[in-house]
């Protein structure tokens, strides 16, 4: 939710900090905006996207600017209540990713003190505060009004009369790139790739005052150090390649993560609460929630260990009597939920793993130990490559589990990925771009990925889809099933074929047309559906996999033909930091 950026360096910031906010307008694209300071604070902002062209920051001088683009959350997305906020002087402006949960009270104490605010937002607050206190040191005020604050906030902060910018989190990432006589701030690593990989991850109360040439960083008002980390990701990571998308290359890229993935975990250490678990307890949101789902399958199944999966916003408020290990997963290690369903984990004594993609994400500072997915930065709102990198995460440790005898799956299941990649969906495009309503079905561990095919086509192409266990349709969404109502059916060989088949030729009765997911050669299958989609292998693995990689091509493909904003889908945005 919101991305911040911030630059202090010899060049004209807000040019940067632009740039830069494009590359963060994942994160959230209701408005946007930039204060730079020059001889005072000049502030641009508007309600939208970055426009390609034609947003003029020339009025915007100076070598240090900071940079927002909002995810709306106190005040509507309109021209005032984007960021940056200042304080009634116009000599104080902040830019803040998170929620202050005690605003209102502090916003009345404000306005009964004579304070003028301008905008809706949580926001704004911060800038009155500072203007009470500051007297000449931005980092004496900012230390001053963070007790004040309850909530989760990552600020960045201009004055004046003071040379540096300083920057402040607390529950909200913020990351610091140290670049060659200049420096950055930003929510995550992506804008700054293009200037440097030497990168501190900020701490939960650090307090870090940028110059040019040096990085301060304070912890409860003492000096201290923090490591400075090079990442592996590369500018390259963050751009679009060629493709149309960034879902639509994050997708392709997929055969590539897998193995790239399956390499690098088994260089890893894996922590040993893994081996050592009876009962293992998953939390997690969206995409990597259904991935979950799987992974309790694979444990249940192929482990023999006993697994169960809950929704950390629920989890978060009703756990269940906890026992053996607590796994977050999460491609962001910022989504709040899941931060704070491992916390809660945490403090009941359990033993947790967190399996995030984002090296220094909030989640790895939870939980007792962790390991990373090794995605690559996914920039698309809709997550693809993640999942199926947490698939890789997960067969890993089924390998793990089982001595090895899975190992060849591992090194030959990217060719099932790109089969898949190579497959024509137009007919079954044809079908779901005219449909107002998608049922997608599955058994076992098909049904997560028929659950994930249904988040992925409602996200991106606005059509109401749902995923349900194929058994559950006769039990009340049969009444829904008509002519214009396709249902997908992901129909793979194993224990349940025999009952998924009789299900589908139930809806088939009902004059639904079927989509169906099934072995290249199964001949009962290719006369019942209207369209027939080859899984090019069929086994747990390959079929895992392939059939994700379908679902999520048959989403892009859909959501294309009817012209939607597939990397922006509307109300959305990639992390959601928020509760
Ligand atoms: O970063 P996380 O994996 O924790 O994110 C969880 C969900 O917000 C995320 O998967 C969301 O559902 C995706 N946009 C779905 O495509």
């Amino acid at each position: 939710m919101c991305g911040i950026f911030g630059y202090t360096g010899g060049s004209q910031a807000a040019a940067i900090v632009l740039e830069g906010l494009r590359k963060l307008e994942y994160r959230g694209y209701d408005s946007f905006g930039i204060a730079a300071r020059g001889e005072s604070i000049q502030v641009g902002k508007k309600q939208g996207r970055i426009p390609e062209e034609g947003f003029d920051i020339k009025n915007l001088a100076g070598t240090a600017a900071i940079g927002h683009t909002r995810w709306a959350t106190h005040g509507i997305p309109d021209d005032k209540n984007a960021h940056p906020h200042r304080d009634c002087t116009g000599k104080i402006a902040v830019v803040h990713n998170g929620i202050i949960e005690n605003y209102a009270l502090l916003k009345r104490g404000l306005v009964d003190r004579g304070h003028r605010f301008s905008s809706d937002t949580d926001t704004e607050i911060i800038a009155h505060l500072l203007e009470e206190v500051y007297k000449g040191d931005l980092l004496a005020a900012v230390q001053a009004v963070l007790p004040l604050i309850d909530g989760s906030y990552a600020i960045l902060v201009l004055a004046e009369a003071d040379p540096r910018i300083v920057a402040a989190r607390s529950r909200s990432p913020l990351v610091v790139g140290i670049g060659d006589e200049a420096m950055f701030a930003a929510s995550d690593m992506t804008p700054i790739l293009e200037y440097t990989r030497r990168m501190i991850v900020l701490e939960d109360g650090d307090v870090a005052c940028l110059t040019p040439a040096a990085v301060e960083i304070y912890q409860k008002g003492s000096r201290v150090r923090r490591n400075e980390e090079i990442v592996r990701w590369s500018s390259e990571d963050v751009r679009k390649g060629g493709f149309r998308h960034f879902m639509l290359k994050e997708i392709f890229d997929q055969p590539a993560v897998f193995s790239d993935a399956v390499r690098a975990l088994r260089k890893e250490e894996l922590p040993g609460i893994i081996r050592e678990a009876g009962m293992v307890t998953i939390v997690a949101c969206g995409t990597s929630y259904h991935a979950a789902l799987i992974f309790k399958y694979l444990l249940e199944e192929q482990c023999r260990v006993a697994a169960r999966v809950e929704l950390a916003s629920e989890f978060r408020y009703f756990p269940p009597p906890l026992e053996g290990l607590v796994i977050g997963i999460s491609q962001s290690g910022e989504t709040a939920d899941t931060l704070m369903a491992l916390e809660l984990a945490r403090l009941r004594g359990c033993p947790t793993l967190a399996i995030v993609n984002v090296v220094g994400s909030s989640l790895t500072r939870i939980a007792d130990a962790s390991l990373l997915m090794h995605a690559g930065p996914e920039i698309s709102v809709a997550a693809t490559k993640s999942f199926i990198a947490e698939l890789a995460v997960f067969f890993h440790l089924v390998d793990i589990m089982k001595q090895g005898a899975w190992a060849h799956h591992l090194d030959s299941a990217h060719r099932a990925i790109e089969e898949a990649l190579l497959l024509d969906l137009g007919p079954a495009v044809a079908c779901c771009s005219q449909a107002k309503d998608i049922f997608f079905v599955g058994r076992g561990a098909f049904y997560p990925v028929a659950l994930e095919g249904a988040l992925k086509m409602k996200e991106i192409s606005y059509i109401h889809a749902e995923g349900y266990a194929a058994g559950e349709i006769k039990h009340g969404p049969f009444a829904l099933l008509s002519p214009e109502t396709p249902v997908v059916a992901v129909c793979a060989p194993g224990e349940t074929y025999g009952v998924m088949a009789s299900n589908i030729r139930e809806m088939k009765a009902r004059g639904t047309p079927l989509i169906l997911l099934g072995e290249k050669d199964d001949r009962d299958l290719q006369e019942i559906a209207d369209v027939f989609i080859p899984l090019p292998s069929a086994d747990t693995v390959s079929g895992l996999l392939s059939a994700s990689v379908i679902l999520q091509l048959l989403a892009y493909h859909t959501a294309d033909a009817l012209g939607k904003d597939i990397d922006r889908p509307r109300n959305l945005a990639k992390s959601v930091t928020v509760e």
